[in-house]
């Protein structure tokens, strides 16, 4: 799994039997800078896509296999022992209200890299169908979280964020909430040349400007009903400077270290606010959050989503028995798993599209 934050792939080897899920390992490799970069650039219009877009998707299968043989040597299994490898590829634009949404990928190079069968391109049939295409993760979520007794919500806090509302003897439901870390990250790598805001730290000595986030929130996709998903199609670098000027700041260095922490303390402020709303406009009667993705770490956010969510027991994924890094990586290997067993891996009720389908395509290792 490469997400939409940009920071690198995590893999998960997982044994699934019967319905029965166990992981064995846990890799990760960040980005090269040079592929982040471009990866970057390629989520809006820019000079020679395509040739970009090719030469990006193949150094991102490289990538993919580095990871797939960390892991390999880390749980000590041959190339012949797996199944499948699942490999989502990276958003670059999402547009389901046009009809699709791409994935840069190059399943059929990371085939040939690894001699193991590759699932990919898992969005586009629940796109076809009618659905948005995201999210793809809450049958997964209702597997590993759901409780025969209580509402149980997960939120994954990835570069945006999106939540699975799981309800004893009812389908899972979920959509995306809004910005996650995307936005947080932009500003803090602008202002300290970090990548993130390491454990929310920069950005916790910042103020909220109430006026700013109401105005933030004014949004329109905040106030949109399900199924909805969102991308850095709408919440980018553009809409940042956007609502930026419209409070008379650039998206500039600031000169005034004080206010360019105060932005981040009302961006982290707007992306627990996002979810906070989500979980009590449309599932009230959680008793528990289960918190999972890269915003899990960072304590700022997790302090302002708790105060939001008083009646609910808010905690990260590990209480639950998954590390925060893993569960997305993980929910991919389910979605492939998923595609060789001929089982639906969408939601209709959470995407919106015509009916259950059997997700992704087949790269045969030989
Ligand atoms: N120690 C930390 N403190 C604060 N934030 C962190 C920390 N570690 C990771 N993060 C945040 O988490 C992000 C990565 O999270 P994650 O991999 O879940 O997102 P993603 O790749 O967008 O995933 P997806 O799209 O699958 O949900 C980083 O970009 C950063 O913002
Ligand atoms: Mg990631």
């Amino acid at each position: 799994m490469s997400g939409t934050s940009l920071d690198g792939v995590d893999g998960v080897l997982t044994r699934i039997e019967d319905h029965q899920w166990e992981t064995l390992g846990h890799a990760h490799a960040p980005l090269p800078a040079t592929l982040r970069a471009s990866l970057l650039s390629l989520n809006s219009s820019g000079p020679d896509e395509l040739h970009q877009a090719a030469l990006a998707s193949q150094a991102l299968a490289v990538v993919y296999a580095q990871v797939v043989k960390q892991l390999c040597e880390l749980c000590d299994v041959l190339p012949d022992e797996i199944t499948a490898i699942g490999a989502h590829g990276q958003t670059v634009r999402h547009r389901p209200e046009l009809g699709y949404t791409i994935q840069i990928n190059q399943p059929a190079l990371l085939a040939e890299l690894t001699g193991m069968d590759v699932i990919a391109d898992f969005r586009s049939r629940d796109v076809a169908a009618g659905g948005q295409g995201a999210p793809l993760v809450p049958a997964f979520h209702h597997s590993l979280f759901a409780r025969p007794d209580r509402t149980v919500v997960v939120v994954n806090i990835g570069g945006m964020s999106n939540i699975s509302i799981l309800r004893p003897e009812a389908p899972p439901q979920g959509f995306d909430c809004g910005p996650g870390n995307a936005l947080l990250d932009a500003w803090c790598e602008l202002h300290t040349g970090q990548p993130f805001d390491v454990n929310g730290e920069w950005g916790a000595a910042g103020e909220v400007h109430e006026d700013w986030l109401q105005d933030a929130l004014r949004e329109p996709f905040f106030n949109l009903p399900p199924p909805k998903s969102t991308g850095r199609d709408l919440f980018n670098r553009e809409w940042l400077s956007n609502w930026l000027a419209s409070h008379g700041q650039t998206d500039g260095p600031q000169a005034d270290p004080q206010l360019a922490r105060d932005v981040q303390a009302t961006l982290c402020e707007l992306s627990a606010r996002a979810i906070a709303l989500a979980i009590t406009d449309h599932a009230s009667d959680a008793t528990d959050v289960v918190v999972c993705g890269g915003g899990a770490l960072n304590a700022d956010l997790m302090r302002r989503l708790s105060e939001h969510l008083t009646s609910m027991r808010v905690a990260p994924s590990d209480t639950w028995g998954m590390d925060v890094m893993q569960v997305e990586a993980a929910a991919f290997a389910w979605l492939a798993w998923a595609h060789v067993t001929r089982q639906a891996g969408n939601v209709p009720e959470v995407t919106g599209a015509r009916g259950p389908r059997v997700l992704g395509a087949l790269y045969p290792a030989r």
